[in-house]
């Protein structure tokens, strides 16, 4: 399949997407590759937890459910029965999460009498490479392409062959690069999500300052537990000397350990380029959001002559647009799931 099969639509198809596998609630509207509205409720209520509390997130989800879904119908200036198929992520995520976003995908489906699409959320964040204005220059990355797909539950390299075809090549053995992010800031006392917090606090920080062990990880893979224990062990030394150490050095401190996880991520994307020969270069997920990520991968781009492709901030975190990019592909392969259809908490690719 080539990229340009979504501009080959006949005719405009408009497509409600859902998603709810974590924090988030989020519903837009989409007609072809463009989005026409794309709303995002963010939970708050596991700032203090220092993580995401499964039970209270599936609860928050369903209070902001239906005013979402209504204003993403509203933003886009849609009728409801304009609506040509409705996407939900299917997982992999929280199953009580997306419980919610599943049941009244469903619900919407049934009553409006129009088709249901399962979209991998992995996929989908890979996948919002494809929307209009996806970037500043609204390039977008060619098949075959590479994608580092960074998230707070995942981290992979992705060869992306076609938008349905894709194969992870590499991946992490234990913690994602965000869940390796939101830890280290979780024992420095800084609040859920740790990971804007880092990237705010290293922008008059010194990259080098404090140096921690990466971890050697065989092939594409990646591992991020032991640095996680490394910089535990790091913290408590430190403030067993001063105990003011974290609030004197904080800036340097996120920095160091925010240079360790970037360059971690990019020395195996390097050796990925080697070996797939592919130069076409994207990320997605979460941490893409991170300013230095962005940077040294520009950079290295530049220096390498690679086609680098960094998304809108708005689509790097979990957003209902990306889904419904993903929906549009399926939808074009007539694709369509039944009402049986259910969420799986590990769905693979
Ligand atoms: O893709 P995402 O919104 O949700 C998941 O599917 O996991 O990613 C959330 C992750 C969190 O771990 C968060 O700390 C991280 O992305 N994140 C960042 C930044 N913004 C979000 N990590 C580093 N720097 C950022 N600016
Ligand atoms: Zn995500």
């Amino acid at each position: 399949m080539k990229q340009s099969n979504l501009e080959q639509l006949t005719e405009p198809i408009t497509i409600l997407a859902i998603e709810s596998s974590c924090d988030d609630t989020s519903a837009a509207v989409l007609k072809n590759q463009t989005v026409l509205s794309n709303v995002i409720a963010t939970q708050k209520v596991h700032e203090e937890f220092g993580g995401v509390v499964p039970e209270l997130a599936s609860r928050a989800h369903q209070q902001n459910i239906i005013p979402v879904v209504n204003q993403a119908i509203q933003d886009a200036g849609i009728d409801k029965s304009d609506i040509d198929a409705v996407a939900y992520t299917k997982g992999p995520g929280l199953l009580g999460s997306l419980l919610v976003g599943s049941s009244f995908a469903k619900g919407i489906s049934a009553g409006l009498n129009v088709p249901l699409i399962e979209v991998n959320h992995m996929q989908a964040h890979i996948l919002a490479h494809q929307i209009d204005g996806n970037n500043a220059e609204n390039r977008k990355p060619k098949f075959p392409f590479l994608c580092l797909t960074v998230s707070g539950g995942h981290t992979q390299i992705v060869r992306v062959d076609s938008p349905l075809q894709m194969e992870i090549i590499g991946k992490t053995l234990d913690d994602a690069a965000g869940e390796a992010f939101d830890k280290v800031a979780k024992i420095i006392g800084l609040s859920y999500p740790g990971g804007p917090l880092i990237d705010k606090y290293s922008k008059t920080g010194d990259n080098i300052k404090y140096s921690f062990p990466k971890s050697k990880v065989d092939n594409l893979n990646f591992s991020f537990s032991g640095l996680k224990t490394s910089f535990l062990y790091f913290i408590r030394d430190n403030i067993k000397l001063d105990k003011n150490f974290i609030e004197e050095n904080l800036n340097d401190i996120c920095a160091s350990i925010q240079h360790t996880i970037i360059s971690t991520l990019l020395d195996k994307l390097q050796i990925a380029i080697q070996r797939t020969n592919i130069t076409e270069i994207a990320i997605a997920g979460g941490v893409s959001a991170n300013s230095k990520f962005r940077e040294d991968l520009i950079n290295l781009g530049k220096k390498n002559n690679w086609n680098v492709f960094i998304p809108k901030f708005e689509y790097c975190t979990d957003n209902a647009a990306m889904i419904g990019i993903a929906g549009m592909y399926k939808y074009k392969e007539n694709q369509f799931a039944s009402l049986s259809s259910k969420p799986e908490a590990r769905l693979p690719f």
